[in-house]
């Protein structure tokens, strides 16, 4: 391993979260500042079948980042700089549906935000609205549709994500609120983090895993923080080899609508 400011490049991006900080054994370690500051940690740079991956830990690897404090920008940036345009995203989630239960993969197709106060843009000059009708990348979609599939690892296609502020869990009333409006699963790090990808024109797919049942939807217990590490330790590998799988299958040349969101746009900066 080594570490220095760099001409390190890659072609993937994985954030990991909570219980996911690392990917890859073989790897260098790569400091990157950027104009927005220092991302989550170094990042990792490794191959994976002949795809050059880098990974971030999004709550450090030593999990010292709560989601609110996250510099969500900072990590975008740095692995745009590396010549990353797809970024696979594990996460751990709570579930709003009761035929979620702990242990469950989803791939979300649907994001809702609840954050507040949260920086949520690379534009603060200019007009640069990126269409984000659709969130996520359908090319990533089903590359881990596909991983799952070939693993035989039972993953459920679609669902809604609503991101809330944290770094507190939900109340009961909120968390039922959540389930009637028909969202699936509750998480605290989704956004600014997808639309910021978005607005540096990267394919992003998060990989959900439930790790409870939100306090709305199982009446006897609420949420707490050691059985939703605990559900992730529990399913870390599965989650790490169900990652490389996609990697091995995430298209090589994009054709989807997120690597083309910022075509015809008057950009305000110039990106990496
Ligand atoms: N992350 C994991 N479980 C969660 C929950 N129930 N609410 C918000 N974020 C979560």
């Amino acid at each position: 391993m080594s570490e220095r400011a760099t001409t390190t490049r890659a072609e993937i991006g994985v954030i990991g979260g909570s219980g996911f900080y690392q990917l890859l054994t073989d790897t260098e370690q790569v400091r990157i500042n950027t104009p927005y500051g220092e991302p989550s940690d170094a990042v990792s740079v490794g191959a994976i079948a002949g795809r050059r991956v880098a990974f971030i830990p999004r709550h450090g690897r030593d999990h010292r980042i709560p989601p609110h404090k996250i510099n969500y920008r900072a990590n975008l940036w740095a692995l745009r700089s590396l010549g990353v345009r797809q970024i696979l995203a594990p996460c751990a989630v709570g579930a709003l549906r009761r035929d979620l239960p702990p242990g469950t993969v989803v791939v979300p197709d649907q994001l809702v935000d609840r954050t507040s106060g949260r920086v949520q843009t690379f534009y603060d000059v200019g007009a640069v609205h990126v269409p984000f009708a659709d969130p996520y990348c359908e090319e990533g979609r089903t590359a881990v549709l596909k991983a799952a599939a070939a693993a035989r690892c039972e993953v459920r296609d679609g669902g809604t994500m609503v991101v809330v502020e944290g770094p507190r869990f939900s109340t009961r009333a909120e968390s039922q609120w959540f389930a009637a409006a028909g969202w699936s699963l509750v998480n605290m790090t989704g956004h600014p983090e997808t639309v910021l990808a978005r607005e540096l024109a990267l394919c992003y797919t998060s990989v959900a895993l439930v790790t409870d049942l939100d306090a709305g939807i199982d009446a006897r217990e609420s949420v707490d923080q050691k059985s939703v590490f605990s559900v992730f330790a529990q399913n870390t590998e599965r989650m790490r080899s169900l990652v490389l799988g996609a990697v091995e299958l995430l298209p090589e040349r994009q054709d989807c609508r997120c690597s083309a969101a910022l075509d015809g746009l008057q950009l305000p900066l110039r990106l990496p």
